[in-house]
Protein backbone atom coordinates (compact mmCIF):
# COMPACT_ATOMS: atom_id res chain seq x y z
CA UNK A 1 0.00 0.00 0.00
CA UNK A 2 0.63 3.96 -0.44
CA UNK A 3 0.08 6.46 1.55
CA UNK A 4 0.10 10.48 0.57
CA UNK A 5 1.06 12.04 4.28
CA UNK A 6 2.53 14.92 6.40
CA UNK A 7 6.04 13.06 6.55
CA UNK A 8 7.06 12.86 2.46
CA UNK A 9 4.65 12.91 -0.60
CA UNK A 10 4.31 9.71 -0.28
CA UNK A 11 4.60 6.44 2.07
CA UNK A 12 5.51 2.55 1.24
CA UNK A 13 3.98 0.07 3.47
CA UNK A 14 6.40 -2.99 3.08
CA UNK A 15 6.03 -5.90 5.39
CA UNK A 16 3.98 -3.96 7.94
CA UNK A 17 5.96 -0.59 8.33
CA UNK A 18 5.65 2.54 6.47
CA UNK A 19 9.49 3.99 4.77
CA UNK A 20 9.36 6.83 2.48
CA UNK A 21 10.39 5.51 -1.42
CA UNK A 22 14.21 6.18 -0.89
CA UNK A 23 15.18 4.91 2.62
CA UNK A 24 12.73 1.80 1.27
CA UNK A 25 15.62 0.91 -1.46
CA UNK A 26 18.42 1.20 1.18
CA UNK A 27 16.51 -0.81 3.37
CA UNK A 28 16.18 -3.65 0.82
CA UNK A 29 19.88 -3.71 -0.51
CA UNK A 30 20.76 -3.86 3.37
CA UNK A 31 18.08 -6.29 3.98
CA UNK A 32 19.68 -8.61 1.14
CA UNK A 33 23.48 -7.95 1.74
CA UNK A 34 24.18 -6.73 5.33
CA UNK A 35 26.39 -9.09 6.76
CA UNK A 36 26.70 -9.01 10.64
CA UNK A 37 29.83 -10.30 12.61
CA UNK A 38 29.16 -11.27 16.15
CA UNK A 39 31.49 -8.62 17.76
CA UNK A 40 29.27 -5.78 16.37
CA UNK A 41 27.07 -3.76 18.65
CA UNK A 42 23.93 -2.31 17.04
CA UNK A 43 21.82 0.60 18.31
CA UNK A 44 18.68 0.49 17.62
CA UNK A 45 15.53 3.10 17.52
CA UNK A 46 12.26 4.73 15.93
CA UNK A 47 13.63 7.89 14.43
CA UNK A 48 13.26 10.82 16.81
CA UNK A 49 13.37 8.50 20.11
CA UNK A 50 17.11 9.47 21.15
CA UNK A 51 19.00 7.86 18.34
CA UNK A 52 21.50 10.62 18.12
CA UNK A 53 22.15 10.65 22.34
CA UNK A 54 22.61 7.26 22.13
CA UNK A 55 25.41 7.07 19.27
CA UNK A 56 27.31 9.90 20.98
CA UNK A 57 26.90 7.50 24.50
CA UNK A 58 27.68 4.51 22.86
CA UNK A 59 30.56 5.66 21.27
CA UNK A 60 32.14 7.53 23.92
CA UNK A 61 32.11 4.40 25.83
CA UNK A 62 33.88 2.00 23.82
CA UNK A 63 36.14 4.33 22.87
CA UNK A 64 37.01 5.88 26.05
CA UNK A 65 40.49 4.10 26.03
CA UNK A 66 41.53 5.00 23.09
CA UNK A 67 40.49 9.21 23.93
CA UNK A 68 41.41 9.46 27.50
CA UNK A 69 41.34 13.13 27.58
CA UNK A 70 38.14 13.54 26.62
CA UNK A 71 37.79 17.34 27.17
CA UNK A 72 40.47 17.84 24.18
CA UNK A 73 40.69 15.52 21.37
CA UNK A 74 37.41 13.71 21.60
CA UNK A 75 35.76 13.12 17.72
CA UNK A 76 32.43 13.95 19.40
CA UNK A 77 33.64 17.94 19.63
CA UNK A 78 34.13 18.00 15.94
CA UNK A 79 31.83 15.33 14.46
CA UNK A 80 28.07 15.11 14.59
CA UNK A 81 27.60 11.43 16.32
CA UNK A 82 25.76 10.29 12.93
CA UNK A 83 28.84 11.12 11.25
CA UNK A 84 30.02 8.57 13.83
CA UNK A 85 28.07 6.02 13.85
CA UNK A 86 26.57 5.00 10.57
CA UNK A 87 23.37 3.37 9.56
CA UNK A 88 23.29 0.15 8.16
CA UNK A 89 19.88 0.71 6.48
CA UNK A 90 21.10 3.32 4.47
CA UNK A 91 25.09 4.10 4.86
CA UNK A 92 26.35 0.48 4.51
CA UNK A 93 27.37 0.16 0.89
CA UNK A 94 30.01 3.04 1.11
CA UNK A 95 30.82 3.13 4.78
CA UNK A 96 31.19 -0.16 6.01
CA UNK A 97 34.80 -1.99 4.22
CA UNK A 98 36.58 0.47 6.68
CA UNK A 99 34.61 0.99 9.81
CA UNK A 100 36.71 -0.82 12.73
CA UNK A 101 35.97 -2.90 14.82
CA UNK A 102 34.03 -4.23 17.37
CA UNK A 103 31.66 -2.24 14.12
CA UNK A 104 29.42 0.40 16.37
CA UNK A 105 26.52 1.41 13.52
CA UNK A 106 22.91 1.64 13.99
CA UNK A 107 19.45 0.80 12.39
CA UNK A 108 15.89 2.36 12.51
CA UNK A 109 14.36 -0.85 11.28
CA UNK A 110 11.97 -2.75 13.03
CA UNK A 111 13.24 -5.98 14.58
CA UNK A 112 11.41 -8.43 11.99
CA UNK A 113 12.73 -6.41 9.28
CA UNK A 114 16.62 -6.72 10.49
CA UNK A 115 19.21 -8.64 8.01
CA UNK A 116 18.78 -12.09 9.13
CA UNK A 117 22.85 -11.90 9.49
CA UNK A 118 22.02 -9.84 12.67
CA UNK A 119 19.63 -12.25 14.18
CA UNK A 120 21.50 -15.07 13.47
CA UNK A 121 25.24 -13.77 14.90
CA UNK A 122 25.88 -12.93 18.52
CA UNK A 123 25.95 -8.65 17.96
CA UNK A 124 24.39 -6.88 20.38
CA UNK A 125 21.62 -4.83 19.92
CA UNK A 126 20.48 -1.93 22.00
CA UNK A 127 16.97 -0.33 21.77
CA UNK A 128 15.97 2.73 23.01
CA UNK A 129 12.60 4.20 22.75
CA UNK A 130 10.06 7.04 23.85
CA UNK A 131 6.82 8.00 24.96
CA UNK A 132 4.85 8.21 21.99
CA UNK A 133 3.40 11.19 22.66
CA UNK A 134 6.98 12.64 22.80
CA UNK A 135 7.94 10.69 19.74
CA UNK A 136 5.40 12.51 17.75
CA UNK A 137 5.85 15.97 18.89
CA UNK A 138 9.41 15.56 18.29
CA UNK A 139 8.75 14.16 14.78
CA UNK A 140 6.48 16.68 13.60
CA UNK A 141 9.15 19.67 14.65
CA UNK A 142 11.79 17.54 12.51
CA UNK A 143 9.03 17.47 9.32
CA UNK A 144 8.62 20.88 9.69
CA UNK A 145 12.31 21.93 9.57
CA UNK A 146 13.19 19.63 6.80
CA UNK A 147 10.42 20.21 4.57
CA UNK A 148 11.34 22.55 1.76
CA UNK A 149 10.78 25.91 2.59
CA UNK A 150 8.10 26.20 -0.57
CA UNK A 151 5.93 23.41 0.62
CA UNK A 152 2.94 24.09 3.35
CA UNK A 153 3.35 22.66 6.96
CA UNK A 154 0.78 19.31 6.85
CA UNK A 155 -2.25 20.11 9.61
CA UNK A 156 -1.30 19.03 13.19
CA UNK A 157 -4.37 17.49 13.43
CA UNK A 158 -4.09 15.29 10.99
CA UNK A 159 -0.67 14.63 11.21
CA UNK A 160 -1.67 13.49 14.91
CA UNK A 161 -4.58 10.95 13.17
CA UNK A 162 -1.69 9.50 10.71
CA UNK A 163 0.80 8.93 13.24
CA UNK A 164 -1.96 7.14 15.27
CA UNK A 165 -3.39 5.14 12.28
CA UNK A 166 1.08 3.97 12.17
CA UNK A 167 2.42 6.18 9.40
CA UNK A 168 5.65 7.11 10.72
CA UNK A 169 8.79 6.80 9.49
CA UNK A 170 9.54 2.92 9.94
CA UNK A 171 5.96 2.65 11.69
CA UNK A 172 3.94 2.00 13.08
CA UNK A 173 5.65 3.02 16.17
CA UNK A 174 4.09 0.73 18.97
CA UNK A 175 4.57 -2.33 16.70
CA UNK A 176 7.98 -1.16 16.44
CA UNK A 177 8.42 -0.73 19.95
CA UNK A 178 7.05 -3.96 20.66
CA UNK A 179 8.81 -5.97 18.34
CA UNK A 180 12.13 -5.26 20.88
CA UNK A 181 10.26 -5.67 23.99
CA UNK A 182 9.49 -9.10 22.89
CA UNK A 183 12.75 -9.70 21.95
CA UNK A 184 14.67 -8.53 24.70
CA UNK A 185 12.46 -10.83 27.38
CA UNK A 186 13.22 -13.85 25.31
CA UNK A 187 16.99 -12.93 24.67
CA UNK A 188 18.01 -10.30 27.15
CA UNK A 189 21.78 -10.95 26.00
CA UNK A 190 21.01 -10.08 23.08
CA UNK A 191 18.66 -7.00 23.09
CA UNK A 192 18.83 -4.49 25.78
CA UNK A 193 15.46 -2.32 25.88
CA UNK A 194 15.79 1.08 27.25
CA UNK A 195 13.62 3.89 27.69
CA UNK A 196 14.73 8.06 27.17
CA UNK A 197 12.60 8.90 30.23
CA UNK A 198 14.43 6.62 32.35
CA UNK A 199 17.63 7.33 31.09
CA UNK A 200 16.82 11.46 31.11
CA UNK A 201 16.27 10.56 35.36
CA UNK A 202 19.46 8.26 36.13
CA UNK A 203 21.85 8.82 33.20
CA UNK A 204 24.89 7.42 35.09
CA UNK A 205 22.88 4.44 36.50
CA UNK A 206 21.79 3.64 32.80
CA UNK A 207 25.28 4.61 31.08
CA UNK A 208 26.83 1.89 33.49
CA UNK A 209 24.66 -0.92 32.23
CA UNK A 210 24.91 -0.55 28.04
CA UNK A 211 28.64 -0.54 29.26
CA UNK A 212 27.87 -4.01 31.69
CA UNK A 213 25.66 -5.26 28.20
CA UNK A 214 28.85 -4.69 26.09
CA UNK A 215 30.79 -6.37 28.38
CA UNK A 216 33.00 -3.82 29.05
CA UNK A 217 32.21 -2.63 32.36
CA UNK A 218 33.57 0.54 34.11
CA UNK A 219 36.57 -0.42 36.38
CA UNK A 220 36.59 1.32 40.22
CA UNK A 221 39.62 2.98 38.93
CA UNK A 222 37.84 4.73 35.95
CA UNK A 223 34.65 5.35 38.00
CA UNK A 224 36.56 7.38 40.86
CA UNK A 225 38.63 9.09 37.88
CA UNK A 226 35.00 10.45 37.03
CA UNK A 227 35.27 8.90 33.43
CA UNK A 228 31.12 8.14 33.63
CA UNK A 229 30.58 11.49 34.28
CA UNK A 230 33.03 12.75 31.65
CA UNK A 231 31.19 10.73 29.17
CA UNK A 232 28.20 11.83 30.62
CA UNK A 233 28.69 15.43 30.23
CA UNK A 234 30.44 15.20 26.76
CA UNK A 235 27.12 13.94 25.06
CA UNK A 236 24.70 15.64 27.16
CA UNK A 237 21.97 17.86 25.15
CA UNK A 238 23.76 20.96 26.20
CA UNK A 239 27.36 20.42 25.51
CA UNK A 240 26.41 18.29 21.79
CA UNK A 241 24.00 20.83 21.18
CA UNK A 242 26.59 23.82 21.73
CA UNK A 243 29.15 23.02 19.75
CA UNK A 244 30.53 24.65 16.51
CA UNK A 245 29.72 21.31 14.48
CA UNK A 246 26.24 20.85 15.63
CA UNK A 247 25.73 24.27 14.92
CA UNK A 248 26.51 24.84 11.44
CA UNK A 249 27.47 22.01 9.69
CA UNK A 250 25.39 18.89 7.95
CA UNK A 251 25.61 15.27 7.87
CA UNK A 252 26.76 13.44 5.49
CA UNK A 253 23.69 12.97 4.14
CA UNK A 254 22.58 16.58 4.09
CA UNK A 255 20.48 17.09 7.05
CA UNK A 256 21.87 20.02 9.44
CA UNK A 257 23.02 18.89 12.11
CA UNK A 258 21.16 21.56 14.55
CA UNK A 259 17.86 19.47 13.63
CA UNK A 260 18.99 16.83 15.56
CA UNK A 261 18.76 19.17 19.06
CA UNK A 262 16.07 20.69 19.87
CA UNK A 263 14.63 20.69 23.28
CA UNK A 264 16.16 17.54 24.60
CA UNK A 265 13.33 17.25 27.18
CA UNK A 266 10.29 14.96 28.61
CA UNK A 267 7.09 16.10 28.28
CA UNK A 268 6.98 18.76 25.85
CA UNK A 269 3.55 16.96 24.47
CA UNK A 270 1.91 18.95 27.14
CA UNK A 271 2.54 22.27 25.28
CA UNK A 272 1.12 20.93 21.98
CA UNK A 273 -1.51 18.00 22.14
CA UNK A 274 -4.99 18.38 23.39
CA UNK A 275 -6.87 16.75 25.88
CA UNK A 276 -8.69 14.52 23.77
CA UNK A 277 -5.16 13.74 21.49
CA UNK A 278 -3.90 12.58 24.83
CA UNK A 279 -6.51 10.70 25.76
CA UNK A 280 -6.23 9.07 22.64
CA UNK A 281 -2.58 7.93 22.04
CA UNK A 282 -2.94 6.91 25.46
CA UNK A 283 -5.51 4.38 24.65
CA UNK A 284 -3.64 2.84 22.01
CA UNK A 285 -0.44 3.00 23.90
CA UNK A 286 -2.83 1.16 27.15
CA UNK A 287 -4.08 -1.46 24.36
CA UNK A 288 -1.11 -2.57 22.77
CA UNK A 289 1.34 -2.33 25.08
CA UNK A 290 -0.07 -3.54 28.21
CA UNK A 291 -0.99 -6.94 27.65
CA UNK A 292 2.94 -7.14 27.06
CA UNK A 293 3.81 -5.71 30.48
CA UNK A 294 4.86 -2.62 29.26
CA UNK A 295 3.75 1.07 29.60
CA UNK A 296 5.21 5.14 30.32
P1 LIG B 1 13.09 16.78 21.04
O1 LIG B 1 12.62 17.09 19.66
O2 LIG B 1 11.98 16.35 21.94
O3 LIG B 1 13.90 17.87 21.65
P2 LIG B 1 16.81 11.45 17.31
O4 LIG B 1 18.19 11.63 17.82
O5 LIG B 1 16.31 10.04 17.38
O6 LIG B 1 16.62 12.11 16.01
O7 LIG B 1 15.87 12.19 18.36
C1 LIG B 1 15.89 13.58 18.49
C2 LIG B 1 15.41 13.93 19.86
O8 LIG B 1 16.44 13.65 20.82
C3 LIG B 1 15.10 15.42 19.97
O9 LIG B 1 14.07 15.53 20.94
C4 LIG B 1 16.44 15.95 20.47
O10 LIG B 1 16.37 17.22 21.05
C5 LIG B 1 16.83 14.87 21.47
N1 LIG B 1 18.27 14.84 21.74
C6 LIG B 1 19.29 15.06 20.87
N2 LIG B 1 20.47 14.96 21.50
C7 LIG B 1 20.20 14.67 22.78
C8 LIG B 1 21.03 14.47 23.94
N3 LIG B 1 22.35 14.56 23.86
N4 LIG B 1 20.42 14.18 25.10
C9 LIG B 1 19.08 14.10 25.18
N5 LIG B 1 18.25 14.30 24.15
C10 LIG B 1 18.80 14.58 22.95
Amino acid sequence: PIEKGWLKPTMHQYQGFWFCPTRLHCVLSCQKSFQAFDTDILLVTAPKSGTTWLKALTFALINRNKYPNIHINHPLLTTNPHDLVPFCDRDFVSDFKTISHPRLYSSHLPYELLPKSVKDSTCKVIYLCRDPKDNFVSLWHFINKIRPKSSIAFPFEEAFESFCRGVSFFGPFWEHVLGYWKKSLESSEKVMFLKYEEMKMKPDFYLKEIAKFLECPFSKEEESRGMVDDILNLCSFEKLSNLEVNKIEKTSYEIENKFFFRLGQVGDWKNLLTTDMIERINTITEKKFVKHGLSF
